[in-house]
């Protein structure tokens, strides 16, 4: 039995000196032995599993994410940063902003591919759905306990763990109250430090008011593109504070700066739509038709109902409309 460990054993060394690099797998040797040795090679919060990819996240916004050049700055700035902040001060806090099908999902899978070698796939990346996980009043206690625990559970595991809200304007304020010490300046709770951590927070809270910009900015004949961050920080953060079904508005996270960045994503407007439907046809493996997809969007919703300047749900779900064009 114990020669079969032992042998089993070389055989994991051999194979992983083959595998790997031997640099590495001999510093985790001997820095922390046995135990070293087992996480590098199947627990996985390590280099091997978690090395940020920079190039491949500037590359992936350039050319997959359409109409969103302040996110795309914003983004790339604030993940980057981060990621090469040695002693960060505290976990990398992000609040997504916006109408529906600008984008947000799409980015925070981006942020996690760049992270994670398995992307949203990766058991450090948590993805959290209020309507789906948190939609019972009654069980609020319960949700607190529970979301407390995995956020302290899975950091106490790896550090460098995502934690990822959809729906953050449809989650019960107790429960963003209960997540708020994990984003402070903390250099440890309870013997668990967060600052290596990411939260992501996505909603359409302030989307209407991003709208109204970018639509002032079109009837004044401007190019989106001179839109400005500042442009638009001041009304999201005003629009998040002043709508009450926000969510946000009942916490202290914009008071305290918990928050490290607001990130608008605007409307997206018919000439995007049909980048999302060139990129979707070449993923589902098909040749460039631009008949089809031109006939996919020209069906589509776009408003104000006079102008038709933006699309109603952005790229959502052309994933499954383009089938019937095809
Ligand atoms: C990590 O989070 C998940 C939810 O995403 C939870 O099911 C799991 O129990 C947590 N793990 C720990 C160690 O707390």
């Amino acid at each position: 039995m114990k020669r079969t460990a032992r042998t089993l054993l070389h055989y994991i060394i051999i194979t992983s000196v083959l595998v790997h690099s031997l640099e590495p797998l001999t510093s985790f040797v001997v820095g922390s032995g046995l135990a070293g040795l087992y996480s590098y090679l199947f627990n996985s919060c390590s280099e091997k599993n978690i090395k940020f990819n920079g190039t491949g996240l500037e590359e992936a916004l350039q050319q997959k994410l359409f109409g969103q050049h302040i996110a795309t700055h914003v983004i790339r700035k604030a993940v980057t940063g981060f990621m090469n902040n040695e002693n960060p001060k505290k976990p990398l806090v992000l609040s997504l902003h916006g109408w529906t099908g600008t984008g947000k999902n799409y980015v925070s899978q981006l942020i996690a591919e760049s992270v994670y070698r398995e992307g949203m796939k990766s058991e450090f990346v948590h993805l959290f759905t209020a309507t789906a996980h948190f939609s019972h009043v009654d069980y609020l206690n319960e949700y607190k306990r529970n979301l407390q625990q995995w956020i302290k559970g899975n950091v106490t595991r790896c550090s460098r763990s995502m934690f990822i809200f959809d729906e953050m304007d449809k989650m019960h304020p107790g429960l963003i109250d209960s997540i708020k010490p994990f984003l402070d300046f903390y250099d440890n709770l309870d013997g668990v430090s967060y600052r290596n951590a990411i939260f992501v927070f996505l909603s359409n809270a302030g989307g209407e008011k991003l709208v109204e910009v970018a639509l002032n900015f079109w009837r004044e004949g401007k190019e989106r593109e001179e839109i400005k961050l500042k442009d638009l920080e001041e009304v999201l953060s005003l629009s998040v504070f002043n709508n009450k079904n926000s969510g946000l508005w009942h916490t202290s996270l914009i008071d305290k700066n918990l928050v490290d960045f607001f990130v608008p994503f605007l409307p997206l407007e018919y000439k995007h739509v049909l980048q999302c439907g060139r990129v979707e046809l070449a993923n589902k493996g098909h040749e460039p038709n631009e008949i089809a997809v031109e006939a996919m969007v020209r069906e589509m919703s776009f408003f104000p109902q006079e102008e038709r300047i933006f699309s109603s749900k952005g790229c959502k779900g052309i994933a499954s409309r383009l089938d019937y064009y095809l």
